[in-house]
């Protein structure tokens, strides 16, 4: 393209890779919206070679995509802006979720840029929940369009993930700390993306049960959906290098960090963009 910039799809259903763009550069205008429509098209994408990007820098690229979230609505993360997530022991990211839904608006678009990149291991995996809707029979679509879900960040890290450790007083610490203030929002289980039109599950590990069903229930349709959503079919695995940044659709992905990468270090830091509230079909 004139401009330099490439957009290469990496996998069938989302992800690409954006080549030719220097993040901390003084970006035109133009080169914003196609990054923009880049995302919006393959739900996440990915850039190499940006290690030249500090705080700042991350900081004032993610102001181009739109208003800025705190760092976090509950852990003490000692930046307004930045959340730093290295590997942290039963706390680790390591189980499917769309970031920050337990609040009311969510986060339009998530920012991580790879700091200190593991030996082997620690990829991050996205699915795309636009597709996962649209492949549903219409029967389970008809089930889901007027179902909403209660999410909360106070959920039960030990019960969701492997290997968390619940002896851990840095993981007991951490939990707490995720869980200092307690929020319970009610979302549509098929949300209406704000841009694209789109149709897309919200769901993930934040969910705490489905608005008229009991826990029983909840867990077997939720497990139903979820499934969906994770089909590899429907993911892209990334390897990240030291520099790299991804940028995702939170309204339209959810993302799992594989926590495979042992005792070696691992620092990847986040910014989010403000998003709306959820609209159901209904509006
Ligand atoms: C996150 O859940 O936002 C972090 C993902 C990662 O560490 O790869």
């Amino acid at each position: 393209s004139p401009d330099g910039v490439g957009v290469h799809r990496i996998g069938g259903r989302i992800g690409a890779r954006v080549d030719g763009v220097r993040l901390s550069g003084d970006l035109d205008d133009a080169v914003v919206a196609r990054i923009r429509k880049a995302i919006l098209r393959n739900k996440v994408v990915v850039f190499r070679g940006q290690g030249h990007l500090d705080d700042e820098a991350h900081i004032a690229f993610a102001e181009r995509l739109g208003t800025l979230t705190t760092a976090h609505p509950t852990v003490n993360t000692g930046s307004e802006r930045i959340y730093t997530l290295t590997a942290n022991k039963g706390m680790a990211a390591n189980s499917w979720h769309t970031d920050v839904t337990f609040v009311d608006r969510v986060p339009a678009f998530s920012i991580l840029r790879g700091v200190t990149i593991p030996p082997y291991g620690g990829n991050t995996v996205w699915a795309n929940t636009v597709d996962a809707y649209d492949r549903l029979p219409d029967s389970l679509k008809a089930l889901v369009e007027n179902l909403w879900a209660v999410h909360t960040n106070a959920y039960d890290y030990a019960d969701r993930e492997q290997g968390a450790h619940d002896d851990d007083e840095v993981a007991v610490a951490r939990r707490q700390e995720f869980r200092r203030t307690t929020y319970e929002t009610a979302h549509p289980v098929v949300r209406v993306h704000p841009e694209t039109g789109e149709r897309a599950l919200l769901l993930g590990h934040f969910v705490k049960q489905f608005v008229g069903l009991n826990q029983l229930e909840s867990s077997t349709l939720f497990n139903l959906l979820q499934n969906r959503v994770t089909r590899l079919e429907n993911t892209i695995r990334w390897t990240w290098q030291q520099g790299d940044v991804a940028i995702w659709d939170n309204r339209a992905t959810q993302h799992y960090a594989v926590a495979d990468f042992g005792e070696e270090p691992r620092e990847v830091r986040r910014i989010t963009v403000a998003g709306d509230v959820p609209l159901s079909v209904d509006g």
